[in-house]
């Protein structure tokens, strides 16, 4: 790896120290999680695609998808939606509670979002897409950011992604991160890096952050080099492994990738329920932490079995039980 290519790189005014930053993951990339790869490395984070016309909800569980804290810095909240007025009035409001950043959601496939026309249908309207930037960038007095894929449909030219990136950085969006791959393949296939280096040597004066396929420590740093992008987002690599970004910064400066140890595991579990049960009603934590435990079960030398005992977990009981089964206290 050419360290050289591992610079600090800009979202607008701020300037983030480390290009390797935590992607936008529905379920996962909330408070709690972003506090713990923060901790880990992560210089930067954002949230996971809120819908626009619910951020101003007061329910428990939408106050928890909007949360942030001091040590939560900076951050981007992500929005989604169609509807310019309805995502500057949501913009404005993710501004109100202290984030950092608005970035926009031009990228997500699944079929509910699809339907209502939103996410990555958009890549199939460009112009809608930038008339949704135009507005956020005039609502709020912080950087916006957009997230688009490569093409909407695989046979589709990658026009509209010129399109919809040249319009929304006209409007005012001051980086774009670029999941390489089309809509339609949603997670399929192998992300196409070429498409990165071409899209940030297209768009050489802005910010570009890559997304697709950095699953290993080491993936972060290829892409880096092979493509020339600002930063690179790393999502599934990062479930279960919070630890991924004190790995890549290991590499960086030629040391094995850190690996934590079993009680090391167990005291971030536990750190970790002990903060989705202050955030989650604690009715709702067991369960949504049940995920985290089955991708935290990756990490321990009999995952299978891990995985089967989290699968199980309802209660807080169930989860201490656990941990004390398979992981050693220290
Ligand atoms: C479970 C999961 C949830 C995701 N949620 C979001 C989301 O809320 N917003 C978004 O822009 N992308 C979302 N993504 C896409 C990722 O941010 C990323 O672009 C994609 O997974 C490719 O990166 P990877 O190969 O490092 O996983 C999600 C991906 C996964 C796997």
């Amino acid at each position: 790896m050419n360290i050289s290519a591992l610079k600090p790189f800009r979202i607008g005014d701020i300037e983030i120290d480390f290009p390797v930053v935590l992607a936008p993951l529905a379920g996962y990339s909330d408070l709690p999680y972003r506090r713990l790869c923060r901790r880990l490395g992560a210089p930067y984070c954002t949230t996971e695609m809120m819908l626009d016309r619910c951020v101003a909800i007061q329910s428990r569980q939408q106050m928890a998808l909007i949360a942030t804290d001091e040590d939560d810095h900076p951050v981007a909240g992500q929005l989604i939606g169609n509807d310019p007025a309805v995502m500057a009035e949501a913009a404005r409001l993710l501004a109100d509670k202290g984030f950092d950043v608005i970035d926009l959601n031009f990228a997500c496939p699944v079929n509910k979002a699809m339907r209502r026309k939103r996410g990555g249908f958009l890549m199939s309207k460009p112009h809608l897409a930038v008339e949704i930037t135009r507005a956020v960038v005039e609502a709020v007095d912080r950087p916006v950011t957009i997230k688009v894929r490569q093409r909407f449909a695989d046979d589709d030219s990658e026009e509209n992604f010129w399109i919809l990136a040249e319009g929304a950085r006209q409007a005012g969006a001051v980086a774009v991160t670029v999941h390489a791959r089309s809509v339609a393949q949603k997670y399929q296939g192998v992300a196409d890096w070429d498409f990165l280096k071409r899209a940030k040597a297209g768009l050489a004066d802005w910010t570009v952050i890559g997304s697709g396929d950095c699953l290993r420590p080491q993936d972060a740093l290829a892409m880096l080099e092979q493509t020339g992008v600002d930063a690179a987002a790393v999502a599934r690599g990062v479930l279960g492994n919070p630890w991924f970004f004190r790995q890549v910064r290991d590499l960086t400066e030629g040391n094995q990738p850190y690996q934590p140890s079993l009680i090391e595991q167990r005291e971030l579990m536990l750190e970790h329920f002990d903060m989705a049960m202050k955030l989650y009603s604690p009715r709702k934590a067991p369960a949504f932490m049940r995920k985290f435990g089955i991708k935290y079960s990756r990490m321990h030398p009999q995952p299978k079995r891990i995985r089967m005992a989290f699968v199980g977990v309802k209660c807080p009981e169930d989860w201490q039980k656990v941990l004390d089964e398979y992981y050693p206290k220290r």
